[in-house]
């Protein structure tokens, strides 16, 4: 009796741990994906631009023949999506030089 108990106590521990490790691996996975866009690049900009909510690679490859084009229509664009990253350069130009601007 005692150690059925026992057992059941544990196995109540057991899962806690396991909520526990499972919203750890949650927030990881949250706090991934709040810090990517600062480590730039193209990907941090691919989920706006997949040619439906705004023109994916191609169409501004289309669009833009220089960095520099493509960087002030980034910059001018009126949209608040945009706004955040108006502002960092740097992954603009990174971006327009992954999807091969020069
Ligand atoms: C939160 C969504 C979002 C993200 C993330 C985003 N954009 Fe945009 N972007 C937009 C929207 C919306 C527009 C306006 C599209 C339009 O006017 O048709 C836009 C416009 C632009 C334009 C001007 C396009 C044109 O018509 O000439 C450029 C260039 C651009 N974005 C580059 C980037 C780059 C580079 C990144 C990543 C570093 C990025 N964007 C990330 C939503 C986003």
């Amino acid at each position: 009796m005692i150690r059925s108990q026992t057992m059941l106590i544990s196995q109540n521990m057991e899962d806690n741990i396991m909520k526990c490790f499972k919203i750890l691996v949650f927030l990881l996975v949250i706090w991934a994906s709040i810090i990517t866009p600062l480590s730039a690049g193209w990907n941090s900009c691919i989920g706006c631009h997949n040619g439906t909510l705004a023109p994916d690679k191609d169409k501004l490859k289309e669009k833009h023949k220089t960095i520099d084009s493509f960087i002030s229509a980034a910059q001018s664009t009126q949209n608040d999506l945009m706004k955040s990253i108006q502002k960092d350069v740097k992954s603009l130009q990174e971006a327009a030089k992954e999807i091969g601007l020069q």
